[in-house]
């Protein structure tokens, strides 16, 4: 008896060794998608032993996953042409690059695919079933809840909740990423992504006004952008299939730069995205003990302070970049003025570093109020960080073509990087704007009395 279960066990580390067959994502045509499919949920399996070959995984088999390392599951949604997602790759190996640990693709096309998303979405509660009882192998043979992390995509993030749920809460982490709206919203919280599914629960909304749920679903939940129409996305429907995805998938490019580029997205904890633009809300350093949290993977290095809260939700905002990888740099310009009469106009900056590297802002969201000896502090965003600025160029706006040109009579205006509060402030003194009309100037540091 021992004798043929060593012989068998010999077997399967040859045969896992030598021929093992890689499991791919499930792939559908159109075809599949009009006339339905039947729900069948498999489980794909990564690890560092190779980042593109996964291994069939179940209930009854674990196969090479390691219980006593991290597990993050990766649910995704709605799957209306029967593709499989285009960013799964990405993201496994991102993972994996990131820290050693399982990861598990929840490949559950048969069931997403179908152009009728209702039908889809009936089918969450039955994936989350299936999971749940994966999961309880896994804590079976040692894993703990402390260690499983779900990313979920679309309805893939209430299916996380659903696990979440049925888990107590006990699931070290949820990942919502643009979690569905259509269906959803508004739904009691059993019924859908919450707070409570896991010890931490991050949400990032990207679409919220088409694909995407509104309203805060989680500890932290960033509004890209004010979470409505992301930057670099078609605004129309010649923008082809683009213009109905491009928001809704950008939460998961977003999730993804945090994995793989070098400039980490800071968002800011605000009451509202016209605050956050305003510069109402970048001060986290002075009150809190961290810095603003980031977007993504590292989320939960704010879980404490997050989680701390009552109730134990913060909405957090930031705009992006048109493209990969999406971070931009934050900056204040504070401008004093002397105009014997209020002005209100608009403050266009431009940044060249001694390499001959160039960025601007245009701060034209609302038109900024400058009254005599008042400071007023606009936050400018820039696409690059340049750090040795040589040459900062202004241009002031009332918005309007025809009538008088005016001046704006600036008395000092100071600029000062968000990212790195330690780099000198920039200062300038005694300037006169003349509107629409660029003036270039070398800046010179701020004397320290006034930092
Ligand atoms: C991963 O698996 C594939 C398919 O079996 C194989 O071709 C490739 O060499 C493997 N990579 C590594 C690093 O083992
Ligand atoms: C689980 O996976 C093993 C190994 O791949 C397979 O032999 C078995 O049939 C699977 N069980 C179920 C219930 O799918
Ligand atoms: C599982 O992971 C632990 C911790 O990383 C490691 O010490 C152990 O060797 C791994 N087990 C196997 C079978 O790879
Ligand atoms: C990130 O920075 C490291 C070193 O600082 C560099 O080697 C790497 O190419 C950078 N990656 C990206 C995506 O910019
Ligand atoms: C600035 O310009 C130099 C030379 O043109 C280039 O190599 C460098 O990458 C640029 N730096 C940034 C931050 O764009």
């Amino acid at each position: 008896m021992l004798r043929i279960y060593f012989f068998i066990s010999l077997m399967c580390l040859v045969r896992s060794d030598t021929d093992e067959a890689c499991l791919s994502f499930t792939r559908l045509s159109f075809h599949s998608a009009v006339v339905g499919t039947k729900l069948d949920v498999k489980l794909m399996l990564f690890t560092r032993r190779n980042l593109t070959c996964a291994q069939a995984v179940n209930s009854t088999a674990l196969g090479n996953l390691n219980v006593t390392k991290k597990t993050t599951f990766i649910v995704h949604g709605f799957r209306p042409t029967g593709s499989p997602p285009v960013w799964i790759g990405d993201l496994v190996e991102g993972l994996l690059f990131v820290e050693d640990m399982n990861v598990v693709v929840v490949d559950w096309n048969r069931g997403a695919t179908t152009v009728l998303y209702n039908h889809a979405s009936s089918k969450t509660r039955e994936v989350a079933i299936f999971l749940k009882e994966f999961i309880d192998q896994m804590l079976a043979k040692g894993a703990s809840y402390e260690d499983i992390y779900m990313i979920g995509v679309s309805l893939g993030a209430h299916i996380s909740g659903f696990v979440g749920k049925m888990c107590n809460g006990q699931l070290g982490r949820i990942t919502g990423l643009d979690p569905a709206g259509p269906l959803f919203n508004g739904k009691p919280p059993e019924d859908r992504l919450h707070p409570s599914d896991a010890q931490f629960v991050d949400v990032i909304h990207s679409d919220i006004d088409a694909m995407g749920y509104k309203e805060p679903l989680g500890n932290i939940d960033f509004y890209p952008n004010g979470g409505l129409d992301q930057p670099g996305c078609p605004k129309t429907i010649l923008g082809g299939l683009q213009y109905f995805k491009c928001d809704h998938q950008r939460s998961m490019y977003l999730y993804l730069s945090s994995l793989r580029e070098n400039c980490s997205i800071t968002a800011y904890p605000c009451d509202s995205y016209r605050d956050y633009r305003n510069g109402k809300c970048v001060n986290c350093e002075t009150s809190q003990k961290t810095s603003c949290p980031l977007l993504g993977y590292y989320a939960d290095y704010w879980k404490d302070y997050l989680t701390e809260k009552d109730p134990p939700m913060t909405k957090a905002f930031f705009d992006t970049a048109e493209e990969k990888p999406f971070c931009i740099y934050h900056y204040f310009v504070d401008i004093i003025t002397w105009n014997k009469n209020v002005r209100r106009g608009f403050i266009t900056i431009k940044l060249t570093d001694k390499a001959g590297n160039t960025t601007e802002s245009k701060i034209d969201h609302e038109p900024a109020t400058f009254q005599k000896y008042h400071q007023v502090s606009l936050l400018a965003r820039f696409n690059q960080d340049l750090d040795k600025v040589a040459a900062i160029s202004l241009v002031f706006s009332t918005g309007s073509v025809v009538g008088p040109k005016y001046k704006l009579r600036i008395l000092r205006m100071k600029l000062r990087s968000l990212a790195h509060p330690e780099r000198p402030q920039l200062c300038r003194y005694d300037l006169v704007l003349l509107e629409n009309t660029e003036t270039v100037f070398q800046p010179i540091l701020c004397p320290k009395l006034h930092m």
